[in-house]
């Protein structure tokens, strides 16, 4: 395999801690009783309606948000799929219900309308540990190539970028560069990278971020899980270590899992991804039998075992309480957001095509 160059100084205890502190927070909220619940989504409902607003899920957050998203007329998906989706609808207040980088790439192709969030200290792993200035000094070593960042990135970092990808076009295009020769920096994502290079045969400078969730499967304990259920095809998400991909029978992003789900005809499915994906992929593909791929376990060095922590703070509560005071808005400097629309646009652009 290629010998990719690494950069050193990723801290991961940081965000190790940033993680824990986030499922304390996340698990720490009294439960909604159903009457509470009832209230809520009443308030949630009316002021919709009053803010010209529309929600925007995430398939990681809880099942609760999906289904209150999908039946107040908004709309629930994969990253990308969600701006594209706000930027199509008529609200003016789009409400992102997933993690920071979504709510920007949200605001980045919405300048003029209200990105609201529940809670804005919900991050990502990826993003946390990729801090602009960091990436930006890494990409100064290497003048002459092409620097392809994943969505999973802040406003800056996406503005320090030529492409945006998502992990569901992120080979394509890098294919598409590797044709026209060019020499490419990837980040943050080590365990993508890693698999798009052993895809594509690039060669890439990348940067050693990973996602907390993700790199928790097991590979031994999958292949153990596989022997008991021979029926089962694997799904995995690009973002786990690469001998958890090498036991997958399909590897792709959020939305091409549910669509696999739907497609394949076997009766069971052992899925390694984020445990919130199971909402739409039980709706997806009724009757079927999906079961999570083993990770590191409770009491062990996951904080987050198959469930994002970040995205578990979003809940009915806080939900409502933004839509009622505007708290949380997403704002963007103008120079940040106008740089960072050229490597979005890139990526509509060229899936377009
Ligand atoms: P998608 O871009 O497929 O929605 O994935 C986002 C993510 O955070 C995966 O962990
Ligand atoms: Fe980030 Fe991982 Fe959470 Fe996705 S699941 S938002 S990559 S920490």
């Amino acid at each position: 395999m290629p010998i990719t160059t690494h950069m050193p100084a990723v801290d991961h205890d940081t965000v190790r801690r940033a993680a824990a502190e986030a499922a304390d927070i996340a698990y720490s909220i009294p439960p909604i009783s159903d009457t509470e619940r009832q209230q809520l989504k009443a308030r949630i409902h009316e002021q919709l309606v009053k803010q010209d607003a529309v929600l925007v899920a995430h398939y990681y957050v809880d099942a609760e948000l999906q289904q209150l998203a999908e039946e107040s007329g908004g709309y629930v998906s994969d990253s990308l799929d969600m701006a594209r989706f706000g930027h199509e609808h008529p609200a003016s207040t789009l409400v992102v219900i997933g993690v920071r980088f979504m709510g920007e790439t949200a605001k980045i192709l919405n300048p003029e309308k209200r990105v609201l969030m529940p809670d804005l200290r919900a991050t990502c792993s990826l993003d946390m540990n990729c801090p602009a200035d960091e990436f930006s000094a890494f990409c100064d070593q290497y003048p002459d190539h092409t620097v392809v960042v994943y969505a999973n990135t802040s406003a800056a970092v996406k503005a320090r970028a030529d492409w945006m990808v998502t992990s569901g076009s992120a080979v394509a295009v890098i294919e598409h560069l590797l044709k026209k020769g060019e020499k490419i920096i990837w980040g943050p994502d080590k365990h993508l990278g890693r698999y798009i290079e052993n895809l594509t045969g690039a060669e890439m400078k990348i940067w050693q971020g990973s996602c907390i969730v993700h790199e928790e499967f097991r590979a031994l304990e999958l292949k153990q899980l596989k022997a008991q259920h021979p029926e089962a095809a694997v799904l995995v998400h690009p973002e786990s270590p690469e001998a958890v991909i090498a036991l997958a029978d399909v590897v792709s992003s959020t939305t091409g899992l549910i669509r696999a789900a739907a497609e394949m005809d076997n009766p069971s499915f052992i899925v390694a991804t984020d445990n919130g994906i199971f909402y739409k992929m039980q709706k997806a593909a009724p009757g079927k039998t999906l079961i999570e791929a083993p990770n590191a376990g409770i009491g062990a060095t996951c904080q987050s075992c198959a469930h994002c922590p970040w995205m578990a703070m979003n809940n009915l509560r806080n939900l409502a309480e933004v839509l009622e005071t505007g708290a949380n808005e997403i704002h963007i400097d103008k120079p940040i957001r106008d740089r960072a629309v050229k490597s979005i646009q890139r990526l509509l652009d060229f899936s377009q095509r």
